[in-house]
């Protein structure tokens, strides 16, 4: 039995923060509130894992298409998160990345997660990167897009488009793809996330409500995560 288990990444669904609200006779917004407070505990408690990346599903391109209050109740809470975070991201040696179609968000967050980019950039204890305005089939495009100008331009010939140079033109270029994926709520869809990126991916699926997802069931499924044989199609 071949086991390759060193976990460096584990990417999150964090999904249900609506349906926890809802079982308390609260406004879906109070969910994602608790939710966004959850991602704190999440990042330090995978810093104690001493798992190098951790990928969090923050608001899919798809998410666009919630009521107007919602999406701005969630982009309220993203520019608090942001403000308020960074002095413990910088201080637990955090390098913070965002991954989705930035033209999408508004001017104050594009400039503040570019900001944060940059400023937490030489960081190397964790990388957290953040899915945000995140479609992988817009990932997709936009790499075929750059393949194709770069082939048009005559940069690169056919046989230069292998799995590296796809993976290369994808947002998560700089980051291996995930050990574990992990997607709270019971819900067993990927819901357009890291497709490329997933193809032999563990996956783990949890009843958990995303507010109650805590640090106990983090390190129980690295555990499993570790007694699972990966076999990449081999016998
Ligand atoms: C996940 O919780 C957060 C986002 C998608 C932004 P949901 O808002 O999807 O909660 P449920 O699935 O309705 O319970
Ligand atoms: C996926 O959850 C997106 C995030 C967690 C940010 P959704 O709640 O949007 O997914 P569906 O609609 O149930 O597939
Ligand atoms: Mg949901």
């Amino acid at each position: 039995m071949v086991k390759d288990n060193s976990c460096k990444h584990i990417a999150i669904i964090m999904d249900g923060n609506g349906r926890w609200a809802k079982k308390r006779g609260m406004p879906r917004t109070f969910g994602h509130k608790k939710g966004a407070e959850n991602v704190v505990n999440i990042t330090r408690a995978m810093k104690e894992s001493g798992v190098k990346y951790l990928t969090l599903y923050a608001f899919s391109t798809e998410n666009w298409q919630r009521s107007e209050d919602e999406v701005k109740a969630l982009m309220d809470l993203l520019r608090e998160y942001l403000d308020k975070e960074f002095k413990e991201i910088m201080d637990n040696n955090v390098k913070l990345v965002f991954i989705g179609e930035r033209y999408m968000l508004s001017d104050d967050i594009r400039e503040k997660i570019e900001y944060l980019e940059k400023t937490s950039k030489d960081n190397s204890d964790l990388t957290l990167c953040i899915a945000l305005s995140y479609g992988s089939r817009h990932e997709i495009v936009n790499a075929t897009k750059n393949i194709a100008k770069a082939y048009a331009n005559r940069e690169i010939s056919l046989d230069d488009i292998t799995f590296d140079l796809i993976s290369n033109n994808l947002y998560t270029r700089d980051i291996p793809d995930p050990d574990i994926l992990i997607r709270t709520s019971g819900e067993q869809r990927i819901s357009n996330y890291l497709l490329w990126q997933l193809a032999y991916t563990e996956l783990f699926f949890t009843n958990t409500l995303w507010p109650d997802f805590n640090k106990d069931e983090l390190m129980a499924i690295i555990e499993q995560f570790n007694n699972r044989e990966r076999r990449y199609g081999k016998n």
